[in-house]
């Protein structure tokens, strides 16, 4: 191809101040970074202070003409949001424009249309950005682990919840003290929902899982969970019991339920707050930073580490993409060989089992009184239920009652449940206050 590879910016916020900022200063770049030519940004205001110094006249409030523009190629997505981001997503395919984004929202609800969209109109939608931040996660799945049978994908993708529960460790900070913190320091935004309700990191384990297993999820249907509820005093006893807890998102496979080849393959999803062994490589993933471990045969265990947030490091990975998408069309000198989003053309069915039989260990902490045979009471109601116990720890007890803090083998959520009911109708219990994973 030849000439300049024109990108047009939907939306100059974090990322796209830093994407901006990458193609004005190519020097010392790969040389195809000064092939890159900003044409057109879309902003929602032109009157707000910028995060980069631009030229005013490449500056518009209407996203239509920054994607019919003739001198965009590549349109660059990070409005984020579902609306208008995902109609603009579809109106650049429709264009004939590739799209790079950082929209994880769009992209676990509308991964099948939009990828189905790119191959019809033969562009590229990549998403490098989606998962990670700065960490190259979405290639090395979609390419380079792509000849192994992945049996799990696991990790800590969320930044914000990250910093969250590294302070409450280090300082024995409450949460919502930490929470105060982060908003004033720009690392939690003023509604922190998305990111400590889980829902964040639900919407990139879902993407994750679909490109590890071949085959889109139901991301309504991943149970999630998120830190809010977090008591200090269940990170202090976990730290005693030898774990860290971290907000985990994983997708596995349910390998004892392999189907016949026609049927969907069934996949457990799940985003908890989970004690994480402190000899496991996740463990020792702190502040902001985010880590994917990849489990698959026959690669075996690969981490992905690195800052999964912030302008930089998700400006790499747009530009990235970016660069693909260039060095490709010049490679070949057109639109080349697609290789849509998610490759959806091959992808199989894939069905997210029954949230009860979800299997993993648990970690649980039950108020009692402090009285004869109660710890046995409760043993015996995880054994009616074959709930196999780890570990059982009396905590606190005094006259006003007891704390007591048990883990679990791997057992079925619905073996769990069952459980939990049983113990709380025991007259010396008042009451289950906490319930986390365990790995
Ligand atoms: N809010 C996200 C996080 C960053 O805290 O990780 C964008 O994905």
């Amino acid at each position: 191809m030849a000439g300049k590879v024109g990108v047009g910016l939907l939306g100059l916020g974090t990322v796209g101040g830093g994407v901006a900022s990458i193609l004005q200063n190519p020097s010392e770049r790969h040389p195809l970074v000064g092939e890159l030519e900003l044409i057109r940004v879309a902003v929602r205001d032109l009157n707000r202070p910028r995060p980069v110094a631009l030229d005013e006249s490449l500056l518009t409030t209407d996203p239509s003409a920054v994607i019919q523009d003739p001198a965009v190629d590549v349109v660059v997505e990070v409005i984020g949001g579902l609306e208008p981001a995902r109609s603009l997503i579809l109106q650049a395919i429709a264009a004939g424009k590739s799209v790079v984004t950082a929209n994880k929202a769009v992209i676990a609800r509308h991964g099948q249309e939009i990828a189905e969209a790119a191959a019809a109109a033969r562009v590229y939608v990549l998403i490098e950005a989606a998962v990670g931040g700065g960490i190259p996660i979405i290639e090395p799945l979609k390419q380079s682990l792509g000849g192994n049978r992945i049996n799990r994908v696991s990790g800590i993708i969320n930044g914000t919840t990250n910093y969250i529960l590294t302070r409450m460790a280090e300082e024995g900070a409450a949460y919502d003290a930490v929470l105060k913190d982060a908003q004033e320091l720009g690392y939690a935004e003023a509604d922190p929902a998305a990111d400590v309700d889980g829902l964040d990191a639900a919407d990139k384990i879902a993407i994750l899982a679909t490109l590890a297993f071949g085959g889109s999820v139901d991301r309504s249907a991943v149970p999630t969970d998120g830190i809010s509820g977090l008591q200090g005093v269940d990170v202090d006893y976990a730290n005693q019991l030898g774990y860290g807890v971290k907000l985990l998102a994983v997708a596995e496979r349910m390998a004892e339920r392999m189907p016949n080849s026609d049927d969907p393959l069934p996949l457990s999803l799940r985003v908890q707050p989970t004690l994480v062994p402190k000899d496991h490589p996740l463990a020792g993933v702190n502040g902001v930073n985010n880590a994917i471990l990849v489990e698959g045969d026959p690669i075996g265990r690969v981490m992905f580490y690195g800052p999964g947030a912030g302008a930089g490091p998700t400006a790499s990975a747009v530009v990235a993409d970016i660069l693909n998408i260039a060095g490709i069309r010049k490679a070949s000198d057109g639109p080349g060989k697609v290789d849509p989003l998610l490759a959806a053309s091959s992808w199989r069915p894939c069905s997210l089992v029954d949230s009860g039989d979800i299997r993993q260990r648990h970690y649980v902490r039950f108020k009692t009184k402090d009285a004869p045979g109660v710890i046995g009471n409760v043993g015996g109601c995880f054994g009616q239920r074959n709930v196999s116990i780890q570990s059982i720890v009396q905590f606190n007890a005094s006259d006003a009652g007891a704390e007591i803090v048990v883990i679990t083998h791997e057992v079925s959520q619905r073996q769990m449940n069952e459980a939990l009911e049983a113990i709380q109708a025991l007259p010396e219990v008042s009451g289950l206050a906490a319930h986390l994973g365990c790995l």
